[in-house]
């Protein structure tokens, strides 16, 4: 797999396009009243983490109930990918206490599907979507199945079709990935991530690589995972205007804070202009949507959207 580095800007220029909330969505009271510590898929309490001797982001507290979908926002730098490598115990935090599934981060990875950042697949690539799929299924083995016996051999084929049936990849999933375009890639990743039938998964910034149309229907795809199999989401959005509909909760970080709740509580100009300790103003569009403008870049990596396809340097 050659990992293509695609640095792309937000859709709004200056600014993030966020979304309004859910209309159904859960505030921050209810939030907590239904996801309790004993049955969170996540939960995080006063979690902090330092990396190279900083101190990326503290002081945040989550709880993320079943069937959950959670973005997690910010400037490029912030610690979103990182926040996600701490979930899967990756990464320990420099203070407080993170859960996940009621255990220490690592213990139930078996149990979490996992994207990382900035992934695609070489034009020349012969393998087929089915075959990546699989790998869901056989540990991230390449083409050679497991040497399971018949009856698993028979139930792992039927999990792989009924993945990529639910992805809406059935089309193309014979094809080599390599020839796949990325939106379709995108949903044969999404497939494999959830073969093994996971209670949550990690998405990082599934969105970015596609145009419009594609990412809103990676989005509601991801929105029927969560809302109707019941699989709890955390998404890293560096642009959460695609998500918009389908949100329950978001994490903004900023350099060293951050702000947890329903979308339309966080993402406000007095929540943002106190998590970021500047002016920034929250603007609502005529089709309901949210503007943020003036949200500073995290400065050590402001460059890094600008950088040409094929750097490695923010492939992280
Ligand atoms: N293993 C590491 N060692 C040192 N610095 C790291 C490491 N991982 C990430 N960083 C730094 O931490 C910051 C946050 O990284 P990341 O979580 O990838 O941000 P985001 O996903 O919000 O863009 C970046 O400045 C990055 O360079
Ligand atoms: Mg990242």
């Amino acid at each position: 797999m050659n990992p293509i580095a695609k640095a792309r800007e937000a859709v709004t220029p200056g600014g993030h396009t966020v979304p309004d909330r859910r209309s159904g969505g859960h505030d921050t009271a209810t939030a907590t009243a239904t996801a309790t510590a004993n049955d969170s898929v996540v939960a995080l309490r006063g979690a902090a983490v330092r990396v190279g001797g900083r101190t990326l982001w503290s002081g945040v507290d989550l709880r993320i109930g079943a069937g959950e979908f959670t973005a997690v926002l910010g400037p490029n730098g912030v610690g979103k990918s990182t926040m996600l490598k701490v979930l899967l115990g990756a990464l320990p935090v420099t203070a407080g206490e993170v859960r996940v599934r009621g255990a220490r981060p690592g213990q139930a990875n078996d149990r979490i599907g996992y994207l990382p950042q900035r992934r695609s697949f070489d034009a020349t690539l012969h393998i087929r979507g089915i075959d990546v799929v699989r790998m869901g299924l056989d540990g991230g083995r390449w083409g050679v199945p497991l040497p399971f016996p018949n009856t698993r051999r028979r139930a792992a084929r039927a999990r792989v079709d009924e993945v990529i049936e639910l992805v809406g990849a059935s089309r193309y999933a014979h094809r080599p990935i390599g020839q796949c375009s990325g939106g379709e890639q995108q949903r044969l990743l999404i497939a494999q991530a959830l073969a093994s039938r996971p209670e949550l998964l990690l998405l990082d910034e599934p969105l970015d690589s596609l145009d419009l149309p594609n990412q809103s229907a990676v989005a509601a795809l991801i929105g029927r995972i969560c809302h109707r199999e019941g699989v709890s989401v955390v998404m890293v959005a560096h642009d959460v205007n695609p998500i918009l509909h389908h949100l329950d909760r978001v994490v903004y970080l900023a350099r060293g804070g951050a702000a947890t709740g329903a979308p339309g509580e966080v993402i406000t100009s007095g929540t943002l202009t106190r998590l970021y300790g500047t002016p920034v103003e929250v603007l609502r569009a005529s089709d309901g949507r949210l503007v943020v403008v003036g949200q500073p870049e995290t400065p050590a990596v402001h460059t890094d959207r600008h950088d040409t396809e094929g750097s490695e340097h923010d492939a992280r």
